[in-house]
C-alpha cells in the first residue's frame, strides 16, 4: 500500500513538471528565443542559422507545437554591421502598440569591431524587419553589446537591457573569462517612446557574483505584480553550468536581488545547459533553449510555464 503511493506520488509530480517545461519544440538549433503575440499567434525569434541573420517559429495553439519557418526575419541587419550571417544574435521582440513591431538584435558593427545592439521595425510579427541606419548601443572598450531586450515600465517609459560582452576581451578559459579579469554588466538604456532612439545614459542594472561564474549575459526584464524580474542566464554557454537565473527589484532601475537559487539548471526536467529565458510580459509562459548535442553544438527551443509567488519564480 505505503510502495503505491509512493509510486502514485512520483507519477503526480512527473506529470505536473512535464506540463510546465515542455519541448523541444523546434526539431533544429534555435538558440537564444524570444517570443511576442499577437493576434493569438505566437511568434519566436533566434540567433541566425539555417542561412538566416534571424530565425522565425510560429504556433497556432498557444505555444504548444511549432512550426521553423523557411523565412528571414531580418533579411538585411543596418549598414552599421557588417553583414556576416553568423553574428547575429540573441534577438527580441516587442510589440510597440501602434501597429509596428521593435526588434532588438546584437550584429557585428564595422567601425567598432565588436557587437553593437541594433534595431529593427517591422508592421508584422513575421518581417521582414527593416533594420535602423545606425547602432543603438556600443561598447567596445567594455567588450562589445549584445542581447538586448525591450521593456516597457507601467508609466509607459520604453527600456532596452542588454549585456557588455566584456568575456570577448579574452582573458582565456571559460568563454574566454575564465579568470574573472573583465566584468559583463548588464545595462539599462532608457529609449523614446518609438523604441529605437536612446535617450540619457546607460545605467548598469546588475554584475556578476561568485555563482556566475565567467559572466551573465542574456537580460529580460517583466514586470509581474508589481514585481521586476530580470532574467538572466550565468556561465558559460558551451558548458553545463549555463541556466536560467532572475533577480527582483521594486523599480525598474533596481536595485536588483539575485533569486536564491536558479530557476533552472542542469538535470532540472532532463535539461542540458537551459538559458537565454524570454518570458511573455505578464510572466505566464517563456521561451528559452537547451542543448541537445555538444558537437555540433544544438540548442532547440523549449517553452515553461512559470509561476510567481511574491519574487519567487518558478517553472513547475
Ligand atoms: C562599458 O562597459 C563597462 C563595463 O565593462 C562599463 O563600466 C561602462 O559603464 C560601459 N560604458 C557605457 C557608456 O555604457
Amino acid at each position: 500500500m505505503q510502495r503505491v503511493l509512493i509510486l502514485a506520488a512520483e507519477l503526480a509530480f512527473a506529470s505536473y513538471a512535464a506540463a510546465s517545461v515542455a519541448g523541444p519544440v523546434t526539431s533544429t538549433d534555435f538558440p537564444d528565443p524570444s517570443i511576442v503575440i499577437a493576434d493569438g499567434t505566437y511568434y519566436a525569434y533566434a540567433t541566425n542559422g539555417n542561412g538566416y541573420n534571424i530565425q522565425l517559429a510560429t504556433s497556432t495553439d498557444s505555444g504548444s507545437t511549432w512550426t521553423v519557418l523557411a523565412q528571414d526575419a531580418l533579411p538585411t541587419v543596418g549598414s552599421w554591421a557588417t553583414g556576416n550571417n553568423g553574428l547575429t544574435w540573441a534577438p527580441d521582440v516587442i510589440d510597440r502598440g501602434d501597429g509596428t513591431y521593435v526588434m532588438y538584435y546584437a550584429g557585428e558593427s564595422t567601425s567598432e569591431g565588436t557587437h553593437c545592439v541594433g534595431a529593427a521595425t517591422a508592421t508584422t510579427p513575421l518581417g521582414p524587419f527593416s533594420p535602423e541606419s545606425s547602432a543603438l548601443a556600443c561598447n567596445a572598450t567594455g567588450g562589445g553589446a549584445i542581447d538586448p531586450s525591450g521593456f516597457q515600465d507601467s508609466d509607459g517609459t520604453r527600456y532596452v537591457a542588454y549585456k557588455v560582452d566584456g568575456n570577448n576581451l579574452g582573458g582565456g578559459g571559460s568563454c574566454g573569462n575564465g579568470n574573472l579579469e573583465y566584468s559583463t554588466p548588464i545595462m539599462l538604456q532608457q529609449v523614446e517612446s518609438d523604441g529605437v532612439t536612446p535617450t540619457g545614459d546607460a545605467i548598469q542594472i546588475l554584475d556578476r557574483s561568485e555563482y556566475d561564474g565567467p559572466l551573465i549575459e542574456a537580460p529580460k526584464i517583466v514586470l509581474v505584480n508589481g514585481v521586476y524580474a530580470l532574467f538572466f542566464s550565468s556561465n558559460c554557454y558551451n558548458t553545463n553550468l549555463y541556466d536560467v537565473s532572475y533577480a527582483t527589484a521594486s523599480s525598474v532601475t533596481g536595485p536588483y536581488t539575485k533569486a536564491s537559487s536558479p530557476l533552472l539548471v542542469t538535470g532540472d526536467d532532463s535539461l542540458t545547459a537551459p538559458g537565454g529565458m524570454t518570458p511573455i510580459p505578464d510572466g505566464s509562459f517563456a521561451v528559452f533553449h537547451a542543448t541537445t548535442n555538444s558537437d555540433p553544438l544544438t540548442r532547440p527551443m523549449y517553452t515553461a510555464k512559470l509561476t510567481w509567488d511574491g519574487t519567487v519564480v518558478s517553472a513547475a
